[in-house]
């Protein structure tokens, strides 16, 4: 799963900082999952054992740490932030209809949507629990923002489906409600659990923001250009299930209208059958659409880069600059 992290050295010791209070965020986790029907338990064990790469709690709790040693606060809240992250893939597969996540047939498949949808309110629910031990009005106001900001996405994304026709700038606000969202939430936790100020908290968030916007545009640069056991979900994915992401928005806006209705086809279609998967890879390569799509990514995670660069040298800071070059050079 991780296999180009772990390639990584900077990133390897990025994580590695923080790798016993993310052992405790996942102990944490585990008593967290058990509620009084076993179907939801069951769920709750299935998602967590698939792994997946911890990115968000981690950066709840590096970014705590910028500011002093780690406190039970902050991995309470990496808890919080990756149930209502592991929440979202619930639904977010039931919406989609996907077969497989984490390399695992995913809990709509195997549970079907009614239990899945209410397995993943009670897991949004259980991380609301959690954060409200903490007693603090600001910890709840920037996680019930962010969910209404998420759901609010994915209820955007609904309405824009099969449709051939997205700006960039649609596309852009998807990306920051359904993905940079959260990772801005997790820096203001991380911060402000940490006693940060406010500006320091809001300085972060804007890091961690330009982050989760790179590490979607990578996610969906990689779905066109990765394959199912790298990424433990199916490549070309994301334009059979009629959603046009950046590298094809790129693509359409100079393809010919031979091209064009090969795309159209694919989102007709809902698969490659008449229009074979290389066919559309084609038309983004003729369009020079995926480097493009990186060059875009890359002017967030300079900016993150930027705002990271300005805090003081520390170990923790360099774990901080090492998860951005991560984000762009990840492969899964
Ligand atoms: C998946 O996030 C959803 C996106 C924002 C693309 P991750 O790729 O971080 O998923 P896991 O937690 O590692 O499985
Ligand atoms: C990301 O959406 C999931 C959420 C942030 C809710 P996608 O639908 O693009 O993510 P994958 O490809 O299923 O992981
Ligand atoms: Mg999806
Ligand atoms: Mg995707």
């Amino acid at each position: 799963m991780f296999s180009k992290i772990q390639q990584s050295v900077a990133a390897r010791e990025a994580f590695s900082l923080v790798q016993s209070d993310l052992q405790e965020v996942d102990r944490e986790i585990g008593i967290e999952s058990v509620a009084c029907v076993d179907a939801v338990t069951t769920i709750n064990q299935y998602l967590h054992a698939g792994g997946g790469k911890r990115l968000r709690p981690a950066l709840v709790l590096l970014i705590n740490r910028l500011f002093g040693p780690s406190n039970p606060s902050a991995r309470r809240l990496a808890a919080v932030v990756e149930m209502i992250h592991a929440a979202t893939l619930v639904h977010d597969d039931v919406i989609d209809v996907a077969k497989t996540r984490r390399g695992r047939p995913s809990t709509n498949v195997v549970w079907g949507n009614h239990i899945s949808v209410l397995a993943g309110d009670w897991l949004y629910m259980q991380a609301f629990q959690i954060a409200l031990r903490e007693r603090n009005f600001h910890i709840l106001d920037v996680l019930i923002s962010l969910t209404q900001m998420m759901v609010e996405g994915e209820l955007l994304q609904l309405e824009r489906l099969h449709r051939i026709d997205v700006s960039e700038a649609d596309y852009m606000e998807l990306v920051d409600r359904k993905t940079a969202s959260l990772f801005s939430a997790c820096a203001s936790l991380g911060a402000s659990s940490a006693g940060a100020d406010e500006a320091a908290e809001s300085t972060l968030a804007d890091f961690a923001w330009n982050l989760g916007m790179a590490f979607q545009l990578v996610d969906d640069i990689l779905d066109f250009t990765s394959t199912e056991k790298v990424l433990g979900k199916p490549a070309g994915n994301d334009l059979r299930e009629g959603k046009v992401t950046l590298p094809m928005i790129y693509a359409l806006e100079s393809a010919t209208p031979d091209e064009r209705n090969a795309v159209q086809t694919v989102i007709h279609d809902g698969s490659y059958e008449q229009v074979p998967f290389m066919r559309v890879l084609q038309v983004l390569q003729a369009h020079n659409s995926i480097s493009r799509a990186y060059e875009r990514a890359h002017t967030f995670t300079e900016k993150s880069r930027a705002i990271i660069s300005a805090f003081p040298d520390s170990e923790v800071q360099r774990a901080l600059r090492a998860i951005v070059d991560l984000v762009t050079e990840r492969d899964c």
